[in-house]
């Protein structure tokens, strides 16, 4: 009997002719027996590679992991069940994942109770599910991009029927609500926009690994960052391969722009978005971005080459002179716009013309940033048909070159902002040196400086002193107790507990009810007092009866009853808070 079950296997060609409309479906989530069983007591490990698409996939699993009631393990190697999540968009990220796909031979042979499974971009591709299945054979589950949502049922019948299973679809893809997630940060949020992509650059896998593009209806991405605006998060990325072209599939005016002005009316602290694709970028759009203060002014606008002709076998869609008068407009409306790109350099045939033209274009933008590749071809896309004409030392020589060039930017920026203060959002300690804070600027640029270790998830004053190129150094402006005291009073005002406090105590202040009887209680008592000076005793004993009834309705009073109860509660948080600084 065979020991893997193919149950759909990916298809390149049928990944390009996509015919299905997209569903967006919203099922209930329902755990498998066999895998409630399985949960307890265990552990899982999600490992992932490539972009934010994946790391939000990741996500993802974990919530549904956590339903069915397996914990986080904090090292992969605690894992009972480990995901590892792949991309397939050069040849080096595959390399890497055939390494740590290796990594679990040992504890699989060793524990038949494991389940390795392998999901992501590169299972998209054709023969690779083979191939692993084939040459690591302690592989239990591969799944594709399009049904990450089906985990717990391929976990499931994996348990259940003691067989390898393999499912990857090749189709344009659902839109999927309802996910389950457990976010990895607790106040930077990934928020999916749109999924797939339409654009078909020559070089790129991405849009038959992840399916044709389509958006998520409004309503869902306000609601989900509603949500996290609700729970304190100071930072939400909207995500998409191309988010320039969200709502485009609607047909009814909606666009990124109307999006991006709805999420940033939401009053969350910090918005950014990526990745934006110079063609989409409208001028609607930049107006929104300069309008909102909390729409960071920071776009990442891929530009790949420099040279029109180039732009052209990569399918890019715009020229250079194109993609600069953009580089230009959002610079005018937006005054101190951090840009940062994506530039490959080697794509077949290249000409020394064409790559001096991704230099100059680079000398003449000035990035902030830039990631540069080597091209590498992928399987099933048009460029990987091109007969290449340039050698490897000429495409490593121009890599090089390139890197200076961005280096040289990188450096006119990062030399501008010495003495100069900045608000940062504080990620936690620094991950080279732990006595450091770090965090990211509006414009995205990374800075190290001393704090204590509460100051994480603020936002703070912070200047720079040192410029280290890469990242900077620099000096907390703020006094981090009255940043404390703000996040406190903030924590504070949203608590039900002070909420509820707050609403029956303005019930009670403005009763007429307790106000007359307040009223009478006070002149019962000076009664008392005078009754009692004045030899009067009998009377004066009257009176403290009439008092003690007077004060019993008092106390008996619901409004004053429900006031009683949620100040004690809120003692009790506050005496909380004083153990927290004792
Ligand atoms: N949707 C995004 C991200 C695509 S992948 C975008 O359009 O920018 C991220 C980057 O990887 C791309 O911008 C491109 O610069 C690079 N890339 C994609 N395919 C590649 C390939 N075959 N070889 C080298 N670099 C590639
Ligand atoms: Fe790939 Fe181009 Fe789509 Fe970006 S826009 S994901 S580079 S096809
Ligand atoms: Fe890689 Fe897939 Fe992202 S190929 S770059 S993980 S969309």
């Amino acid at each position: 009997m065979a020991r893997v079950d193919y149950k759909c296997l990916p298809d390149m060609g049928k990944a390009r002719n996509r015919v299905f409309s997209p569903k967006t479906i919203r099922e209930e989530i329902v755990v498998p027996n066999e895998v409630k069983d399985f949960a307890k007591g265990r552990k899982y490990a999600i490992v992932t590679f490539g972009c934010q698409a994946n790391v939000r996939d990741e996500e993802i699993m974990g919530g549904y992991l956590e339903l069915a009631g397996f914990v986080k393990a904090i090292d992969p190697s605690e894992g009972d069940i480990v995901i590892i999540n792949t991309c397939a968009v050069r040849e080096n990220a595959e390399e890497k994942v055939y390494g740590e796909i290796g990594r679990y031979k040992a504890k699989s042979l060793s524990d038949k109770n494991f389940v390795l499974c392998v999901c992501g971009c590169m299972m998209q591709e054709e023969n690779v599910a083979k191939k692993i299945m084939g040459s690591y054979p302690y592989v239990n589950i591969i799944f594709g991009t399009h049904n990450i949502h089906k985990l717990l049922d391929l976990l499931g019948e994996h348990l259940a029927r003691k067989k390898d299973l393999v499912d990857i679809m090749s189709f344009q893809g659902d839109i999927i609500e309802n996910l389950p997630s457990t976010r990895l940060d607790e106040y930077k949020a990934y928020v999916n926009i749109t999924y797939g992509c339409d654009k078909f650059c020559t070089y790129c896998i991405v849009p038959y690994t992840r399916g044709r593009e389509r958006s998520r209806a409004r309503e869902d991405i306000v609601k989900e960052c509603k949500e996290l605006v609700g729970q304190g998060y100071q930072e939400i990325t909207l995500l998409g391969q191309n988010v320039n072209s969200y709502g485009k599939d609607f047909k009814d005016g909606t666009s990124f722009a109307t999006i991006l002005r709805e999420v940033a009316e939401l009053g969350v602290p910090r918005l950014r978005f990526m990745t934006s694709h110079p063609w989409d970028f409208s001028d609607e759009m930049i107006e929104v971005i300069a309008k909102y203060k909390n729409i960071m002014p920071a776009i990442h606008l891929p530009v790949q080459s420099g040279a029109t002709s180039m732009l052209k076998r990569m399918n890019r869609r715009y020229s250079r002179e194109e993609y600069l008068t953009l580089v230009k407009k959002l610079r005018d409306a937006i005054p101190g716009v951090a840009l940062t790109t994506d530039i490959i350099v080697g794509f077949p045939n290249e000409t020394e013309e064409e790559f001096q033209e991704t230099l100059s274009l680079a000398r003449e933008v000035k990035y902030n940033a830039a990631f540069t590749f080597i091209y590498s071809p992928r399987k099933g896309t048009p460029a990987a048909k091109l007969v290449d004409n340039v050698d490897d030392v000429t495409k490593h020589r121009r890599f090089d070159e390139l890197l200076k060039v961005i280096e040289e930017g990188v450096t006119y920026h990062s030399s501008k902002m010495i003495g100069k203060d900045y608000s940062v959002l504080v990620d936690g300690p620094s991950k080279k040196d732990k006595s450091m804070l770090s965090g990211y600027t509006e414009t995205g640029k990374l800075i190290h400086f001393q704090g204590p270790s509460y100051l994480k998830g603020s936002i703070v004053r912070v200047k720079v002193v040192e410029d280290h190129a890469f990242s900077m150094k620099g000096e907390l402006l703020d006094d981090p107790i009255l940043v404390l005291a703000k996040k406190a009073k903030a924590y504070l005002d949203k608590e039900e507990v002070v909420i509820r406090y707050k609403e029956y105590k303005n019930q009670v202040d403005s009763s007429s009810e307790i106000k007359a009887l307040r009223n009478e209680i006070e002149e019962s008592q000076r009664k008392m007092v005078t009754l009692a000076s004045s030899g009067q005793g009998d009377e004066a004993a009257k009176e403290k009866r009439r008092y003690d009834e007077l004060m019993a309705a008092y106390q008996n009073n619901p409004l004053v009853l429900n006031l009683k109860s949620a100040s004690e509660e809120l003692e009790n948080l506050l005496l909380e808070v004083e153990g927290y600084f004792s």
